[in-house]
């Protein structure tokens, strides 16, 4: 999948799938799935890495993740996160993005915000670094959006999510999350765009969806309203986990079949004193 090849999915019918990755396992299976794309999301800094929010989250660390992540996939598109204040300008963007690119041999970068990032987005795609935006809940500026809330229900908020798409394709993005907004508004977006629009609780109007990956297995210690466990992995590592700590303890593992042979002739001569 190339970044023309997702965008030119838009309208086609097929929706696009998208999940977030982060290591080269689960990259490896999201692949073997049929996965479209896959996004190393600042989401990382939650699901993995113990912070409370996105905001901790580096470039490095970015970087490292997506590393994993490409060196796992063959087919499948690889869009690295730009992490908090990584395109506060243009020049920073470009920088940065240089080395989710070559570093981590990303096909693609993702940044947040409408009209207000769309200078930084014009900056990326004239220098050939493809863009995928993100409107409406934005993550990294969930202080000021009042917290993890639906956005776009008045009017006016409504009306500055449509402004910002709009900038943002304009600015040359290839596709637009749309995150935590009323099906409503993400179907009249969707219809009035001509990039791919990405769901991540937009209803099921968009050209796709995203959701990050650890919510559908069941390792979100919170759950939200617009995701969906599909199989509880979570809960099946703590048993396993839990299993293996009652047989290390029982003395049941290692079994016979776990143990190797040495040498008797070598036991019988080692010098212990
Ligand atoms: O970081 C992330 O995982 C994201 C998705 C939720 C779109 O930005």
């Amino acid at each position: 999948m190339t970044v023309s090849e997702f965008r030119a999915r838009k309208g086609a019918g097929d929706a696009l799938v998208c999940v977030t990755a982060y290591d080269a396992p689960f990259a490896r299976l999201a692949e073997r799935a049929g996965v479209d794309a896959l996004l190393v999301g600042d989401s990382v800094g939650r699901t993995v890495l113990g912070h409370a929010n996105e905001l901790p989250v580096t470039v490095d660390d970015i970087v490292h993740h997506t590393a994993a992540v490409t060196r796992a996939v063959t087919s499948t598109l690889v869009i690295a996160d730009l992490p908090y204040m990584s395109y506060a300008t243009g020049d920073i963007a470009l920088r940065n993005a240089a080395r989710l690119l070559q570093a981590g041999g990303a096909d693609a970068v993702k940044l947040e915000g409408g009209a207000e990032s769309a200078a930084v987005t014009a900056a990326l795609t004239s220098r050939g670094i493809p863009v995928m935006a993100h409107v409406g809940l934005t993550p990294q500026t969930a202080h000021a959006l009042g917290g993890y809330r639906v956005q776009g229900v008045r009017l006016s908020a409504a009306q500055a999510i449509v402004d910002g798409a709009r900038a943002q394709a304009d600015a040359g993005a290839f596709a637009i999350v749309l995150e935590l907004i009323p099906a409503g508004l993400a179907r009249a977006i969707t219809e009035h765009m001509d990039i791919p629009t990405i769901g991540i609780g937009a209803g099921p109007y968009c050209d796709g969806q995203i959701q990050v990956i650890y919510d559908l297995l069941g390792f979100a210690e919170t759950t939200h309203r617009h995701t969906r466990v599909f199989a509880d992995v979570g809960g099946m590592v703590q048993s396993a986990l839990a299993d293996y700590t009652r047989d290390v303890r029982r003395g049941t593992f290692p079994a016979p079949e776990q143990n190797f042979k040495g040498n008797r002739g070598v036991l019988d001569r080692l010098n212990f004193d």
